[in-house]
């Protein structure tokens, strides 16, 4: 057996992760605008109220369902990115997150899903849920990577500044495995069947909700 030391385990991403304080908000607010200005990652294009979304930010500091995280360089005390979970009261926490595009390709994203995934659970939420951008790789591959399956994609769903219409992929993660086996029930035992089974004259109804409530928000 060699007596040498073992090697240095190699850190990829040195940040440090922290509840958003009201005083963090317009720093937050900024790096979400810079990636919102992309206007390819987020549900959220530039141009957006930078007022309402404050209040938004202000709110959910308060929201005993909610945390939002933030990123931080902890050398220069800059805010790199944020990421946030909200849960729902059916038990499903919707996650977002953004990072300024210097901040990006280096691991901290994992750092900050691993966080707000800790967080969910903390929150006790059952299950988390988020909707991507069919291109964006990146947070896609992240997702894949922390367990994340792909239950759906919604089609020509949302309406863009350019007026174009993009699909939005439905991504969740149940943070109960064992959820995966349960066999869902009617109230009085019956089985819920895979897909829904309408006999096929039958007249389209209303606009689409989830059993448990609407369908969840478009990438942050
Ligand atoms: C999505 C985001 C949070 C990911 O964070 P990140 O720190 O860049 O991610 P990582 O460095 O951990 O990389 C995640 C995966 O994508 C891959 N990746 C990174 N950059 C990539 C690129 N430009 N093209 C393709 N894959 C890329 C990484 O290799 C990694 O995959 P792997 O684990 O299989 O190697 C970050 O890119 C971001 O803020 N993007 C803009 C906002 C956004 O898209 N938010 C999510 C909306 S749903």
């Amino acid at each position: 057996m060699s007596d040498e030391a073992p090697p240095p385990v190699l850190r990829v991403v040195d940040v440090q992760l922290r509840p958003m304080r009201a005083e963090d908000v317009d720093a937050a607010l900024d790096v979400f605008a810079d990636v919102a200005g992309e206007g390819r990652w987020l549900g959220t294009e530039g141009g957006f109220d930078r007022t309402a979304r404050r209040e938004r930010f202000l709110a959910g500091i308060e929201d005993p369902n909610a945390t939002t995280l933030l990123v931080e360089d902890p050398v220069t005390g800059r805010i790199l990115g944020h990421g946030h979970v909200h849960v729902a009261r059916y038990g499903v926490a919707e996650l977002g997150m953004a990072l300024a595009a210097d901040a990006r390709g280096r691991g901290i994203g994992g750092a900050l899903l691993d966080g707000l995934l800790e967080t969910a659970r903390a929150l006790g939420a059952h299950k988390v849920e988020l909707q991507v951008w069919p291109h964006n790789e990146p947070a896609i591959r992240l997702y894949l990577s922390r367990g994340f399956a792909v239950e759906g994609r919604v089609r020509r769903h949302y309406r863009r500044s350019s007026g174009q219409r993009w699909d939005a992929v439905i991504m969740g993660l149940l943070l109960d495995e064992a959820l995966a086996g349960e066999e869902p029930t009617l109230p009085d035992g019956t089985p819920l069947p895979d897909a829904p089974s309408l006999p096929p004259d039958r007249p389209r109804e209303g606009p689409a909700q989830g059993p448990a409530g609407p369908a969840p928000r478009p990438p942050l």
